[in-house]
């Protein structure tokens, strides 16, 4: 019993902001400036916060946060330490820059860059190899979810991209299940259903691995997160945080998240 309050209590809220293929090295400084001016006085003890520019921007939006409790993630990386691999970036590459997060297995590196569960994996290992937190992405299109085969999909995605990931590693990691009809829709997954699935994910963790495990991964919700729908979201029991991908791009709406995702107490 207390061994996994202590556990429940662990799961810190994290907000992640996806930048995805937007801003300039300017643009990127000014957004990164102005989110932390406006979380100037964020209880860190509360909640995680981090900032996934493009490539191109990591090491100058890493100048700008620096000196705060911000933290910054990459949105992609190869497995490879090094190598004759024409435009890839590594682990210790990103390690360099600055990064403490990398997005990986996002949907949209799915669908459009042929990344399937065995290619998430290996980037997954490379990561906790070089002790870079792994936000791992998982989720359903529209037809599989309207095909009743939203767990089965997740099921594998989830299987086949912790394959060969010890219970100590798993831990390490955060999982967020963005449902492919819900991202950059409008469209976003209701929080009952977003409860639904991510329960089904704690679920299975739990089958993997064991109870107090699943119990303290992070399992944030990413799809059409904005102002008007987040407290809902993050007040679901096994909802412990955001993927937030256009509301992350203003300066407004992303710390205003933050500021709605740390007044929740669970
Ligand atoms: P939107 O918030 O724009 O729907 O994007 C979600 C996402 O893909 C974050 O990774």
């Amino acid at each position: 019993m207390f061994v996994s309050y202590v556990l429940i209590k662990m799961r810190k809220t994290i907000i992640a902001g996806n930048w995805k293929m937007y801003k300039t090295i300017t643009e990127a400084i000014e957004l990164a400036n102005g989110v932390k001016r406006e979380l100037f006085q964020m209880d860190s003890q509360n909640i995680e916060v981090v900032l996934c520019p493009p490539f191109t921007a990591l090491a100058e939006v890493y100048e700008v946060i620096a000196d705060s409790d911000i933290q910054l993630g990459a949105q992609d990386v190869y497995w490879q330490e090094e190598g004759a691999f024409t435009g890839e970036i590594s682990c210790k590459m990103l390690k360099d820059a600055g990064c403490k997060f990398i997005i990986i297995g996002h949907s949209e590196r799915r669908q459009f860059f042929g990344e399937i569960n065995a290619f998430v994996n290996k980037k997954l290992k490379a990561a906790l190899n070089s002790e870079i937190t792994p936000i791992v992405c998982v989720g359903e299109t529209l037809s599989e979810r309207e095909g009743n085969r939203t767990f089965e999909v997740l099921g594998n995605q989830i299987k086949e991209g912790l394959d060969g990931i010890t219970e100590e590693d798993v831990l390490k990691i955060v999982i967020a299940y963005e449902p492919v009809w819900a991202i950059g829709t409008g469209r976003t997954a209701k929080p009952i259903q977003a409860q639904e699935t991510q329960k089904y994910i704690r679920n299975l963790l739990k089958e993997l691995y064991n109870n107090d495990v699943a119990e303290a991964i992070r399992i944030q919700y990413g799809g059409s997160v904005k102002l008007e729908n987040i407290l809902e979201l993050i007040q679901q029991p096994d909802v412990d945080g955001a993927l937030v991908g256009g509301a992350s791009l203003s300066i407004e709406s992303f710390a205003g998240l933050v500021k709605i995702a740390c007044g929740v107490k669970k």
